[in-house]
């Protein structure tokens, strides 16, 4: 078979030719999406010479998952998104079967990336981590060091398989990374390496291992501080059904907590689901020079089928509103950001909803409402008997099922619901319930005018 190969010259050609044979019916306005192709999580999230840029995971050539790039975006405002050049292909023999998820830091004025190359061997696969640097944020060189961390340095017990997601952060003049991968226990766990120069790597520990029921393997973490607490984000796969939490396939949790930073690891005190909607998927952070600690995800999940790949609309996935992040008493909030308040246009009842709009409610009892036709619409709301919020998708034309044993039609977060703040772009709505302390996420794909009406 020939071997096909992947170039940066080859993407960004791809999609100047290409791009404007997207169908954007469903596509968001102030929701990042790719210009053509396949996006899934966020990468290297970061604020760098006064912009936003936020990298992700790219196939370009199909609406489908295939050899993983890196696209790129900027933004001033984290609400409108300036599409940039493909930043890294698999070209490499270390990343030859795609260039996996990671992050970003600034080192002396220079952007680095810190990223996982996925190579598919005879008897498995294999994944290491690399370092990128660029001087002006748009292009980047690969280093001649790479890799820079391989399976060879974990402890026996550690996957060397399943070895990827760097999020690297600088903690008292030195950097680290923490780093998903297994346990031979077949539970999640998280790797810390550490570095003095970014290009030269070690294992420091094993920063945390997951328990039986929390997934088997953690996608995707991130570490930062918040509120005076110490904050761990990962993307557990298969973490047990729970109440109201984790009935995706793969949730997305938040583990507060401190480090013993003698032994260098992480000791846990609470974990909660972060979204409780159907769509949302490993969330990465950054710090930015107000000091918002803002969170961005994949508003999309693993083993679902997606309406614009199989109306051949050549586009899939999107990412969720930026939220900025607050811990009150030890729990989560997710607020809405001041930029994206003023862009979104007011929705009224009765009328139809375009683009980016918001529509609050506050809430004296129970409220239901739709939206779409008659014969073709999405629910949600807030049941007061049970003291739930709720999205249900099984009123939709284009319907949406996934992998998961349990129907994936409606989600709910259990709470008593004083406020309502419905964000809606083109095939999304995000449901920030009291200000952000609960947040459901969804996607939705309604053909004809979108009207919003209460039901009884
Ligand atoms: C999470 C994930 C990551 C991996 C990437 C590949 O959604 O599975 O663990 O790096 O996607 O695209």
């Amino acid at each position: 078979m020939e071997k096909v190969t992947y170039t940066l010259d080859k993407a960004n050609r791809y999609i100047t030719e290409q791009q404007k044979s997207v169908i954007q019916d469903f596509k968001a306005v102030n929701h990042l999406t790719a210009p053509i192709g396949w996006m899934n999580d966020p990468n290297g999230f970061i604020q760098y010479k006064g912009e936003y840029h936020l990298f992700y995971q790219y196939y370009p050539y199909d609406s489908a998952w295939g050899p993983m790039h890196w696209g790129h975006a900027k933004s001033k405002d984290l609400v409108n998104w300036e599409h940039l050049p493909v930043a890294l292909a698999p070209d490499q023999e270390y990343d030859r079967n795609g260039c996996f998820s990671g992050s970003a830091i600034v080192k002396d004025d220079q952007l680095w990336l810190m990223y996982t190359g996925h190579i598919e061997e005879e008897d498995g696969v294999r994944q290491v981590q690399n370092m990128a640097y660029s001087e002006d944020g748009i292009h980047f060189t690969k280093i001649k060091q790479n890799p820079v961390a391989t399976g060879e340095m974990l402890p026996e017990e550690v996957s060397f398989r399943d070895f990827r997601d760097p999020k690297v952060f600088e903690k008292d003049e030195r950097y680290y990374s923490v780093v998903a991968s297994q346990h031979k226990d077949q539970v999640g766990c998280i790797v810390l390496l550490g570095s003095d120069d970014l290009v030269d790597w070690h294992f420091e520990s094993i920063f945390l291992k997951g328990e039986a029921h929390q997934g088997h393997v953690f996608e995707c973490p991130d570490f930062f501080g918040l509120d005076g607490k110490e904050c761990l984000i990962v993307s557990p796969m298969r973490y047990e059904r729970e109440g109201d939490s984790f009935h995706n396939i793969n949730s997305s949790v938040l583990f507060t907590g401190k480090v013993d930073w003698d032994s260098k690891q992480f000791i846990p005190d609470s974990v909660e689901e972060i979204d409780h909607g159907q769509d949302f998927y490993a969330p990465q952070t950054l710090v930015d020079d107000q000091g918002r600690r803002i969170m961005v995800a994949w508003m999309q999940m693993w083993g679902r089928n997606i309406p614009s790949h199989e109306l051949g609309h050549k586009w899939a996935g999107a990412m969720t509103l930026p939220r900025q992040l607050e811990l009150i008493d030890g729990k989560l909030y997710q607020r809405i950001l001041p930029s994206t308040e003023t862009a979104m246009t007011p929705v009224y009842l009765n009328e139809p909803i375009r683009g980016f709009s918001r529509f609050q409610v506050e809430v004296v009892e129970g409220v239901h409402y739709q939206l779409g036709t008659t014969d073709d619409f999405l629910s949600f709301g807030y049941n007061a008997d049970a003291e739930e919020v709720y999205i249900d998708r099984s009123h939709l034309k284009q319907a949406i099922s996934g992998e998961e044993t349990i129907s994936t039609s409606r989600r709910f977060v259990s709470c008593r619901a004083e406020k309502l703040d419905v964000v809606f772009d083109c095939n999304s709505i995000e449901i920030f319930v009291n200000d952000g302390r609960e947040v459901l996420s969804a996607t939705y794909y309604l053909t004809g005018e979108k009207y919003l009406t209460k039901v009884s």
